[in-house]
Parts: structure tokens; C-alpha cells; sequence
């Protein structure tokens, strides 16, 4: 299955969703990945690839080193190995790595290519396609990057067999994200379906990649509709931040955000109490949490605007607009907001 995404000045692209077929390069390129990844699947990779000449950049597994360090580390390995600007990096990994490879391409010799393989669902799903990259800094995530999409997207979903469940769990949350906001069709399909089920699973990544490229195509810099891809990212972001980022997986954090989110709909009348249900049910049906006492409403409160997609001290919330629609929004007062937090500081 192929999936093209459509965008500005010639820079369309092809993800391929299948079992990895040959790949053939014909300059130098580097495998970016980590010791986990490259224990299980380095050498599936290496077999399926041809190149001029093959080297292989092993970073840290982490979070904590998503930063300016490790991206040094892997354009010095850049130069050593004299990659040029026909060069081609390869991200062979979960979103971490797929961010940094794709930073470190964008800023290599002012940019060079570079290629996704991505190996958890979440990646596979949504960070490998639509070209952010970047890395964290001590004000906050993902707040250095650039837009440098990818030559080249390969999915396949037997990666997903070493995955630990939580990770799985974590991705399906995008999944449900992608399909309560956009695919009414597809939410209620995820409803009676099983994900572990490998052709169900194939399935819905191929749904949530053409959603995404959908959205992409739209608005790749992010100016308007793509912002609705961050549904239960506001209210995750701050739980992800409150819990020092050890306690939540990213996927388990935007699933209890979009939970909040929903509280916030039904309040003002966007979404249904039985439709905000049905999305509840969906997440712990992949025990994705779902709940999350709110210490301090004030406090959460006050995070949001760390968020960086709280302009001009308004902050954005993306809601579910009944089933596989959605309304972004920046209009909602505190009063309204604070109400629906102290439902979850009980
Ligand atoms: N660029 C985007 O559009 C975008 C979108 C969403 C998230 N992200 C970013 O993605 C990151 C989260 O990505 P993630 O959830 O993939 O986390 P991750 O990259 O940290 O991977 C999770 C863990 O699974 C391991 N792993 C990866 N593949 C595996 C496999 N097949 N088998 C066993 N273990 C495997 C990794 O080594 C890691 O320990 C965050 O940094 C987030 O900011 C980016």
C-alpha cells in the first residue's frame, strides 16, 4: 500500500506501508538508531538496503537525549564518515530518532535527505510523516526543529512485534486521536475491531497515514488545520510536564488529554456525554489511561501557557465536534475551563 503525500514546490513523497522491499541508494548514507532498535532489527534493515557506502550512527535510547548534544554527535559522525550534500540519512527507530535524524538532515551542509523507517506504532503512525523534526531543549520540547520532510517513508508493521505493549497502547492513542477528530468511518471500525490482529493493525495505520498526509497536504506549516492533530496534546502536554516526564508515555498523556479535552466539549455543548464515552472506552480498551488527578487547577492552568501554541496569551484547545470532526478554538474562558479541571482534581 502506498500513500503519496501531496505538497508545495515538488517535495511530494511516497510512504510505503508493507514488509520492507529492496532499497537502493546509490550515495553514501548513515543508519541512525539506538542500542534497542538496532538489537532487533538492524540487520532486517541492512539486508533490505543497497548503497554506495554504509555506515552506522548509534545514539543513546531516550527521551532525555532528544537535544543539541546527541545531534552534534550525529553530524560529527557526518563528517568523519565525509558525507556530502548527495548524502542520505536513514532513521531507523521509534519519533525520537525520527526527529533527530530528521534535524540533523535539515541542518547538514544546509540539508541533506534523509529516510524514515519507522519502528513503533506511534512513529508509524504519525511522527515519520509530515516533516517535524527537532529536539528538546530546558524551556520545553520539541522547541528547536525545522520543517524538512522526508524522502522517503517506509512503514512496515513487523517491526511491531518486539514493541512492549505500553509503547503499542501509546500509539493506538494516536490512532483514536486521528480517527475521533477526522474519520467517524474509521472510529466506529476501531470500535468493533481488534488492533492486535496484524491485518487490523495494517489497516489502521494505512487509515491513519492517509489521514495525516491528508492534513499535511493541507497545511504543512502548521497555520491552521494541522493544529488539530495536537487534539489531547494541550491537556497532555501539562501532564507529561507536571510528571517530570516519567510517568507517561507521550501516547498515554495525549490519551488522558483527550479525555480532558472531551470533558471540555461536552461543557460546552460540542460533543455528547455518550460520544465522549465512546472514545473513553476505545483508549481503555487498549488500557491506555484514561484518568489523572489534578493536584493544583490553578497550576494546570497556568501550564498551558508554556505550551508553544499558546499565542498572545490565548490558549488553543482542539475539541471533538461530535465523532470524526473537530473545532480549534482559543475563545473558551478561564471560568469554563477551570470548572471542567476541578472535575478531575476530585
Ligand atoms: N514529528 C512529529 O510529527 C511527531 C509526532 C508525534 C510524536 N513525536 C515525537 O516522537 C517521540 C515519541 O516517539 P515514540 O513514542 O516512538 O518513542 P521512542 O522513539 O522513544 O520509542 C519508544 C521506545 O521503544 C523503543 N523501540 C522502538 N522501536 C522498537 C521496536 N520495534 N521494538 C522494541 N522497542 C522499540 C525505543 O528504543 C524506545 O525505547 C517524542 O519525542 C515526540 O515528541 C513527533
Amino acid at each position: 500500500m502506498t500513500v503519496t503525500i501531496q505538497l508545495p514546490h515538488n517535495n511530494d513523497y511516497n510512504i510505503f506501508i508493507d514488509k520492507l522491499k529492496k532499497i537502493t541508494i546509490d550515495t553514501k548514507a548513515v543508519i541512525v538508531t539506538n542500542p534497542t532498535v538496532s538489537a532487533f532489527h538492524l540487520n532486517y534493515l541492512k539486508n533490505s538496503l543497497e548503497t554506495k557506502e554504509l555506515s552506522i550512527c548509534t545514539i543513546p535510547d531516550g527521551e532525555q537525549y532528544k537535544n543539541m548534544e546527541t545531534i552534534d554527535s550525529i553530524l560529527v559522525h557526518c563528517f568523519e564518515h565525509r558525507l556530502d550534500r548527495k548524502s542520505i540519512l536513514i532513521a531507523l527507530g521509534g519519533g525520537v530518532i525520527g526527529d533527530m535524524t530528521g534535524f540533523a538532515a535539515s541542518i547538514y551542509q544546509r540539508g541533506i535527505d534523509f529516510i524514515q523507517v519507522p519502528t513503533t506504532l506511534l512513529s508509524q503512525v504519525d511522527a515519520s510523516v509530515g516533516g517535524k523534526t527537532g529536539v528538546n531543549n530546558k524551556y520545553g520540547k520539541n522547541l528547536i526543529g525545522a520543517f524538512w520532510q522526508p524522502r522517503t517513508v517506509y512503514i512496515d508493521p513487523s517491526f511491531l512485534s518486539t514493541l512492549p505493549k505500553r509503547e503499542f497502547g501509546a500509539g493506538i492513542a494516536e490512532i483514536v486521536k486521528m480517527a475521533a477528530t477526522f474519520n467517524k468511518d474509521f472510529f466506529e471500525w476501531l470500535e468493533v475491531n481488534d488492533l492486535n490482529v496484524s491485518e487490523n493493525i495494517q489497516l489502521a495505520i494505512q487509515k491513519s497515514v492517509e489521514t495525516k498526509a491528508w492534513v499535511v497536504s493541507q497545511d504543512e506549516r502548521e497555520r491552521g488545520l494541522r493544529a488539530a492533530l495536537n487534539y489531547g496534546h494541550t491537556f497532555g502536554h501539562v501532564i507529561e510536564n507536571e510528571t517530570n516526564y516519567n510517568t507517561y508515555l507521550h501516547g498515554e498523556a495525549v490519551g488522558i488529554g483527550m479525555v480532558m479535552a472531551n470533558a471540555l466539549a461536552v461543557e460546552i455543548g460540542l460533543l455528547s456525554v455518550e460520544e465522549s464515552k465512546r472514545i473513553t472506552t476505545l483508549l481503555q480498551k487498549y488500557s491506555i489511561p484514561t484518568q489523572y488527578k489534578i493536584k493544583d487547577v490553578e497550576d494546570f492552568y497556568e501550564h498551558f501557557f508554556l505550551d508553544k501554541k499558546s499565542l498572545d496569551n490565548k490558549i488553543k484547545f482542539i475539541l471533538a465536534k461530535g465523532i470524526g470532526d473537530c473545532e480549534i478554538t482559543d475563545q473558551i474562558s478561564k471560568d469554563v475551563v477551570i470548572k471542567v479541571l476541578k472535575g478531575f482534581a476530585k
